[in-house]
């Protein structure tokens, strides 16, 4: 088994340092296509951009090679740049920074990278609204009122992988309020985005005037009510890093019982259907990029069971881990196909936007989180602990 998993870390890595140079200084959004393994880039931002990074500075991680250090860090200027473009700012800060700035701090020492780091942490907190105790997800322009209003109040689940940015900074700064925003937001999450049977909504709408909760909605899952797989995703994973990173039980409790829905649901080829409440007659189109971000939650889940010594629930976890971690590479793996600039092949962005837009690499393409999470998950399966959350 060991020997499987060290291959397919080779594997990738060779499939990064082969693609560095195609992908240059871009940063990738989405593939072409099913069956068109090449990457689409944004015009100048979207919430991808520091994926790509990620997989850089893993890679760096693993081989010590100085290009890919220098690669990743190519990418500060753009960093700077999202800081000082005020509609650019969400809370996906966390995805961006984490993977590039506090990446390069923890690696490297750079301490011009900390400081970056710690600029987009006071971002993120800035976007909490301590009234009613959340993060605003999106920041939207003026050219559509009704939208921008739409979202003054609203959370999103995937906001649970940016709250390692804001205890990174506590961590760093030991200022409390980079904890406080991060633990409000984890409370606000748990309490309304996750539902009586551990299913997840994908975002949630509070009156922005007074914060009394609406409703739930599911933009990228089948219908506000499903379960959309990349959203349970989020959750199983986030909540297991902030109960590492805090040594709340609560939080590791409640990825338990996220991952016991996950697992109710999930077909028993062990990777995700975009949404895990999708009837039998919609197209069956599969999430890669749920399966490898839920299974580098699980790897999470076990290592907090380990460090606490309860050694049936570390190898529990462990066992699907790898289960999921294997079934994408035996299925889905694209680092040894000619040509393929990412490493897994059929992942759903959106679904519904897929077919509002006539679009149909937004459901089945290769996606950089996707990517860069097989990644994470494959170096947490033969043993590695440190990661830039
Ligand atoms: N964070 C957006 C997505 O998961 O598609």
């Amino acid at each position: 088994m060991m020997n499987d998993l060290e291959k397919i870390k080779l594997n990738i890595v060779d499939s990064v340092v082969r693609n560095a140079p195609i992908i240059g200084l871009r940063n990738p959004m989405i593939g072409a296509g099913a069956d068109k393994h090449q990457w689409i880039y944004p015009e100048e931002y979207f919430w991808t951009d520091s994926f790509w990074t990620g997989e850089l500075w893993l890679a760096y991680m693993v081989t010590g090679k100085q290009e890919l250090k220098n690669m990743a860090r190519m990418r500060n200027a753009h960093l700077q740049k999202i800081l000082n473009t005020p509609l650019w700012l969400n809370h996906d800060l966390g995805f961006e920074f984490s993977l590039s700035a506090v990446a390069d701090y923890k690696l490297t020492g750079n301490l011009k990278a900390r400081e970056l780091g710690l600029r987009a942490a006071e971002a993120l907190r800035s976007r909490y609204n301590w009234n009613g105790e959340y993060i605003v997800a999106w920041t939207a322009g003026a050219e559509d009122k009704a939208h921008a209003e739409s979202v003054q109040g609203k959370i999103i689940i995937d906001c649970m992988q940016n709250l390692p940015l804001l205890l990174w900074a506590y961590e760093e700064t030991n200022i409390e309020s980079f904890k406080q925003v991060a633990i409000g937001q984890a409370e606000t999450s748990l309490k309304y985005l996750v539902r009586d049977d551990f299913s997840t909504y994908h975002t949630f709408d509070f009156d922005p005037v007074t914060n009394k909760p609406l409703r739930g909605c599911t933009h990228q899952g089948y219908s506000d009510e499903s379960c959309w797989s990349r959203g349970q995703g989020w959750a199983i994973h986030g909540f297991a890093q902030v109960a590492m990173m805090t040594g709340d039980p609560r939080y590791a409790e409640l990825s338990e019982k996220l991952t016991e829905y996950m697992l109710d649901k999930i077909t028993d080829d062990m990777v995700p259907i975009w949404d895990y409440l999708l009837p039998e007659h919609e197209t069956q189109f599969k999430d890669t990029s749920a399966g490898s971000l839920t299974s580098a939650g699980l790897y999470i889940l076990s290592e907090y069971f380990s460090k606490r010594g309860q050694k049936d629930k570390a190898e529990y976890y462990q066992i699907i881990a790898t289960q999921m971690l294997l079934a994408l590479h035996q299925n889905y793996d694209l680092t040894q196909q000619e040509g393929a600039q990412g490493l897994l092949s059929n992942s759903a962005s959106s679904v519904p936007h897929s077919i509002q837009r006539n679009l149909p690499n937004l459901a089945n393409a290769m996606l950089p989180y996707g990517d860069y999470y097989y990644f994470e998950a494959t170096l947490r399966s033969i043993g590695h602990t440190k990661f830039f959350w």
